[in-house]
């Protein structure tokens, strides 16, 4: 991949808006709690383990962890999201620091998991060659990534929408692809060179209940890094097209309401450390 440094800076600062961090915890977030016991499940977590959760954000798979007994340490580069793990998950331990480059030494855990977290680094490879150096021989690593647009759901809505009636002088700079680690045959060479095996993959159904179809669209724009950057800087008549075109959407695809499911599918893809 070429130059992702300015990736990583738009991810840093996004991520630190304590608006951003507080958004995603009440509103994006319902979808990713779902997937949860999905990431708990895959690493084996329970009583007596030690589990290190990359990318915690406000601690929802933390809490996942805690709650079937495992010793949890969470780490994330944003204090805003550190602030709100430290007061939802007492039970955890949570630190700052890099998932590119931990300071834990080696194989001190028995398992990592880390919730959507691996479409915001740049470099997804070096955070599995780290997850494996940390991990003690036969401990799990699972990660969760969203769908694509391929797939029903609002990810594809949004983006899709972003695609026809976003303003064509706003552009992300060059990062990994936001789905990338939703697909085995991306992932599984990648975990393979890295000194895993034992490959699982799961689809989970994971989904937003909401009472306003133009909440797809709220929750990108207010809680999320990627979408947030693309979204917030639209001016308002392109902003107005693209949330009437996921309104649109939505409607065609889930009724006419009052009340919504819209799908936001996940993928949980295991490994263990040979
Ligand atoms: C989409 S949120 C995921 C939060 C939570 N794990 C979940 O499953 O809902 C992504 C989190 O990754 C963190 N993050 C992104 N890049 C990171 C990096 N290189 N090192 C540590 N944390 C990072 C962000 O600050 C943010 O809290």
């Amino acid at each position: 991949m070429g130059d992702t440094r300015a990736f990583a800076e738009l991810e840093k600062r996004e991520w630190s808006e304590p608006d951003v961090a507080g958004a995603y915890a009440s509103g994006f977030s319902k979808a990713s709690d779902m997937v949860v016991p999905h990431l708990v499940a895959a690493v084996d977590a329970g009583p007596d383990t030690d589990v290190l959760d990359l990318c915690c954000g406000h601690g929802n798979v933390s809490a996942g962890l805690v709650g079937v007994g495992a010793r949890v340490t969470g780490l994330d580069f944003s204090a805003a999201m550190l602030e709100l793990a430290r007061a939802a998950v007492p039970g955890a331990r949570f630190v700052s620091g890099d998932a590119m480059q931990l300071s834990f030494p080696d194989a001190s855990f028995d398992a990592v998991t880390i919730g959507f977290g691996m479409p915001h680094v740049p470099e997804p490879p070096r955070v599995v060659a780290e997850v494996r150096r940390v991990l003690k021989p036969g401990g799990r690593i699972a990660f969760s990534t969203w769908c694509g647009p391929e797939v029903d759901g609002a990810f594809g809505y949004v983006f899709g929408a972003i695609g026809s009636h976003g303003s064509p002088e706003i552009v992300l700079p060059p990062g990994p692809g936001a789905n990338d680690y939703a697909d085995p045959d991306i992932a599984y060479p990648v975990l393979e060179a890295a000194g895993f095996g034992k490959f699982r993959c799961e689809v989970v159904a994971s989904c937003w209940h909401v009472n306003d179809p133009g909440l797809a669209f709220d929750f990108f724009r207010d809680g999320t890094a990627r979408g947030g950057a693309l979204l917030r800087p639209q001016p308002d008549v392109h902003a107005s097209a693209i949330r009437a075109a996921v309104v649109e959407r939505v409607l065609e695809n889930h009724g006419d309401g009052p009340e919504w499911i819209i799908p936001m599918p996940a993928v949980v893809i295991s490994a263990q450390a040979i």
